[in-house]
């Protein structure tokens, strides 16, 4: 197949990659059609100066929406040869799409594509019941084939060795009152297309917890209603840290998270160690790994939830003109 892929093809894959996750649900990217491939890049205007100075956050989450990108054109039986920043005088477009021979969809990208509208973060409390171990390795086998490393913190000792690290990161960054504000104003108390619904935001934190988590104004919790006492920590990780590692891991992200999914796993993110660099090496060298550490995973057994909210597609496309949709232009009289 040489012809390129369609508008038709392109919106179909974009309603799936802008399930992926993003810091604070800002949703940096934006898709186009050139000369017959799907490209990805990110949305600058939708980066978060003070919470992602340096873009990292905003890589991670294209990297997430290229995997569902792939996912989607390979289950439509239509998948994609992908470059990772093909046009070096356009550094913002992270990847490019071009058709690969038609195939039939493989049964883990069946269940994986299936996985994507189920995946969302469960801020709340686990259940106390340990991931078996076949799940396990299927987790680390997931950011293993997106040329990533999954490393699982076992033992009291390891996680509440992890645990201080992260509450020192989370210190940190709530002194930070450009980082407070940023938080503070994607919190979502009415519906909208953006940002973190409240009711998506977890329980308040407690003293006695032992993982902070970021806070989004959720609710006070119920008496006795703790997070789960040995969480299963999980850091992500690539080979290096440059922009290419940087998709390559947000990829990675988006695979282990569907996996879990489809394992009945719930998941939420803990990026607090991975934003204040001091933190990061401390992990890095407490893990006794070379490479980087990309994001932090607890995951577990969760009661059911919903998805958070996307924006339209329309907003995340970039069209030409004469295919662009023509509603809401005036009708001349
Ligand atoms: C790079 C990155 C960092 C994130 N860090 C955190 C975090 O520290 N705490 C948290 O609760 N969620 C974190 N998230 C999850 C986002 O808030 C979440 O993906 C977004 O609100 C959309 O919701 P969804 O995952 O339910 O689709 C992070 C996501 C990404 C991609």
């Amino acid at each position: 197949m040489d012809t390129g892929y369609t508008v038709a093809q392109l919106r179909a894959a974009a309603a799936d990659a802008v399930r992926a996750p993003s810091l604070h649900n800002t949703q940096p990217w934006r898709l186009r059609l050139r000369d017959g491939g799907i490209e990805l890049s990110v949305d600058r205007t939708r980066r978060l100066p003070a919470t992602d100075p340096s873009g990292w956050g905003a890589r991670i989450a294209c990297g997430a929406a290229l995997f569902n990108l792939r996912l989607s054109l390979a289950v439509a039986g239509t998948p994609a040869t992908v470059r990772l920043r093909p046009y070096p005088t356009e550094p913002d477009v992270l990847a490019r799409l071009v058709p690969d021979a038609p195939r039939p969809p493989t049964p883990t990208e069946r269940s994986l594509y299936a996985a994507v509208p189920r995946r969302f973060s469960n801020r709340a409390p686990f259940w106390p019941d340990p991931v078996p171990a076949e799940a396990r390795w299927r987790l680390g086998e997931a950011a293993r084939a997106e040329q990533c490393w999954l490393e699982l913190v076992i033992g009291t000792t390891a996680v509440n060795a992890f645990a201080e690290i992260a509450r020192s990161a989370h210190r940190v960054l709530e002194r930070d009152p450009g980082y407070r504000q940023e938080r503070a104003e994607w919190i979502r108390r009415e519906p909208s297309p953006d940002g973190v619904p409240a009711a998506a935001g977890g329980p308040q934190s407690e003293p006695q917890d032992l993982l902070p988590m970021r806070g989004f104004g959720g609710r006070n919790r119920a008496p006795g209603r703790d997070f789960e006492p040995e969480p299963l920590v999980a850091v992500l990780g690539s080979a290096g840290n440059t922009t290419t590692d940087q998709i390559l891991a947000g990829q990675a992200l988006q695979r282990v998270l569907l996996t879990a999914t489809d394992a009945g796993l719930s998941v939420s993110m803990l990026s607090q160690p991975i934003e204040v660099p001091g933190a990061r090496e401390a992990l890095r060298l407490s893990l006794g790994r070379f490479g980087t550490p990309q994001m932090v995973m607890r995951i577990g057994y969760g009661q059911p939830g919903v998805a958070t909210p996307r924006r339209d597609i329309d907003d995340v496309l970039d069209l030409p003109v004469s295919v662009a949709p023509a509603a809401g232009l005036p009708t001349p009289s």
